[in-house]
């Protein structure tokens, strides 16, 4: 991966790639850094960046708090930003938190104690970060904010937002369903497995979906459930959906790791997952598109992971006293099964 310092060029390149990463494309599995896309919001000059701009070679000190391992998506994360970290020479104070909020409030103020230079963070839940995000901002410890969002009003609590379009996702998702169910003529019977309740993932990729099918009447959302991302928790939740409902169409999972967990669940009742019932998810690891290629998965909205190189080149900016923009969009792709099939032998992750 190369990486580029310089922001008006990646200013530049992400709206050529704005344009040219349309829904429904299939991405290269590349690493976001030089894809991302910059959204039309402003540099964050209000964002409590450091002090003092650092000099390029300065050792930087990061604290990431991480949400926890409870995806294949997840692992492939951390992955990238411990390796990004040591590729960069940024020391890297890494924390799980095990999906659990207070854990990551506790590492943050942690790392506010120890005086890094640069917080960054994966928000398990979108509510509740103002006061510890003032806090890092009082000790005058820029915040960059990766993957997830946070529903905070004041935006001068962090510098920048990096990461997918979530609500993109799922309209990438919903409009797939609903060109597939577009001649129906009878009800088809939707289940979903949502992500961790209130994480902003869950909610963003919900709506999106709900926006996608919501013309076309036969497509009913008949039961909904927080899988929490998990396998474990997918296979529990689509064991108790199979036994409400006698007739399932479709699942729409909010991750890869819940549609695989499903899967169990399917076939342990009998039924062929992919064909009884058509299955969406989301993420695109190499478990899932192992699915997707054997037919078991229909379709897979891409949320690509691989975010160590672009936050450890815009920390560095960001301390070497560059503007850096408040909103960076990873750009995402999809696939089908066929899609999948060719995809696979290349998967980074
Ligand atoms: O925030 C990204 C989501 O978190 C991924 O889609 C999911 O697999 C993970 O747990």
């Amino acid at each position: 991966m190369k990486r580029t310092g310089k922001l008006g060029a990646l200013l530049v390149l992400s709206a050529i790639l704005l344009v040219t990463s349309a829904c429904g494309k299939n991405n290269n599995n590349a690493e976001p850094s030089k894809q991302a896309a910059a959204s039309s919001a402003a540099p964050s000059s209000e964002a409590p960046a450091s002090e003092a701009a650092a000099p390029a070679d300065q050792q930087i000190t990061m604290g990431f708090a991480q949400v926890g391992a409870e995806s294949g998506w997840r692992t492939a994360n951390t992955d990238s930003i411990q390796s990004a970290a040591k590729e960069a020479g940024v020391d890297l104070k890494f924390s799980d938190a095990q999906q659990k909020q207070e854990n990551q409030i506790k590492a943050i103020r942690s790392y506010i104690q120890q005086k890094v230079d640069v917080i960054a963070f994966s928000p398990v839940v979108e509510s509740g970060w103002d006061t510890v995000l003032k806090e890092a901002k009082d000790a005058g410890i820029p915040v960059i904010l990766t993957d997830r969002a946070v529903d905070s009003k004041d935006t001068s609590l962090y510098v920048t937002f990096m990461g997918s379009d979530f609500v993109e996702e799922g309209r990438m998702a919903g409009a797939w369903l609903a060109e597939q169910y577009k001649d129906a003529t009878e009800d088809v019977n939707i289940v979903e497995l949502q992500g961790t309740t209130g994480s902003a993932p869950a909610n963003d990729r919900k709506a999106g979906f709900e926006e996608k099918i919501a013309g076309n009447a036969h497509l009913k959302v008949i039961a909904s459930q927080t899988g929490d991302f998990t396998r474990a928790k997918g296979k529990e939740v689509m064991q108790a959906f199979l036994k409400a409902n006698k007739d399932i169409d479709v699942l729409y999972a909010h991750n890869d790791d819940m549609a695989l967990g499903a899967i169990q669940a399917i076939e342990a009742a009998g039924l062929k997952p992919g064909v009884d019932i058509k299955i969406i998810s989301v993420d695109g690891v190499k478990d899932g598109m192992t699915a997707a290629a054997e037919g078991k998965i229909n379709y897979i909205v891409e949320c690509n992971p691989l975010l160590g190189p672009l936050l450890m080149q815009t920390a560095k900016d960001m301390l070497a006293g560059k503007e850096v923009p408040k909103r960076i969009v990873t750009p995402d792709g999809t696939f089908t099964s066929e899609q999948a099939k060719e995809a696979l032998p290349n998967r980074k992750y």
